[in-house]
């Protein structure tokens, strides 16, 4: 089986980088997580990955100063280094520019922790609540140069419920894109995700389905 090569871009403690590193170790995943690359040089989970024996590397942001195509032109050298074929983004809080984006096109993803289009930027689980609204969830999705926009390729949906923090809300949501997020890397790498006219469309699709809708407590 063709392994697809998966470079993981973080910021912080990597959760759902553990999680596709998790899913890679299963018997017939077909993507390897080839490294991990941060922005912030105290990222936690770039330790856990050392512990896993998982290449890592440091672009630090602050390194460039304003030149960010500069930054993007040397994340861009070290994916390329690893041979990875696909740009997960998970929890890397930096803003890609136009270059990079369509550098990367449909081979760049990104977990973002609300249903998108809904409640986009920061602080989304709050922005849920704040709104009233009475489900959210995770979106995995082709990354485009407007920020939280693109093709998405699954959601998983979670109830907001009446008493809920934005810690609790976003636990909840966490436990589901760790879930959500190595199905859709196994799609891309199984070759079954095509966009067309924007719209994502998985072949065969079945089990699971591209919409995660797990009970309510
Ligand atoms: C996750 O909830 C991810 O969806 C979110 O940051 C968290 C990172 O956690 N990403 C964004 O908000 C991007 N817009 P992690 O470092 O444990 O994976």
């Amino acid at each position: 089986m063709a392994m697809l090569n998966v470079a993981v871009l973080i910021s912080g403690r990597g959760s759902n980088m553990q999680a596709l590193v998790r899913a890679s170790h299963e018997p017939d995943y077909p993507a390897k997580i080839a490294c991990v690359i941060s922005n912030d040089p105290t990222a936690g989970g770039l330790v856990w990955a050392q512990k896993e024996g998982i290449p890592t590397a440091v672009v630090n942001h602050k390194d460039y100063g304003s030149d960010r195509e500069g930054f993007e032109a040397a994340l861009d050298a070290v994916i390329k280094k690893h041979d990875a074929q696909l740009v997960c983004l998970a929890g890397f809080m930096r803003i890609l520019t136009p270059w990079f984006v369509d550098a990367w096109r449909d081979r760049l993803i990104n977990i973002h922790p609300s249903l998108l289009p809904a409640f986009t930027g920061l602080h989304v689980q709050q922005k849920a609540i704040d709104y009233g609204a009475k489900v959210s969830g995770c979106t995995v999705h082709f990354v485009r140069a407007e920020m939280d926009h693109g093709p998405i390729i699954v959601q998983a949906a979670v109830p907001v419920m009446a008493d809920d923090t934005e810690l609790s809300l976003s636990e909840r949501i966490l436990e589901q894109e760790h879930n959500v997020y190595p199905i859709a890397v196994r799609w891309i790498a199984e070759g079954r995700v095509n966009i067309h006219s924007e719209k994502c469309f998985i072949l065969g699709e079945g089990e699971p389905p591209s919409l995660i809708c797990p009970m309510i407590r």
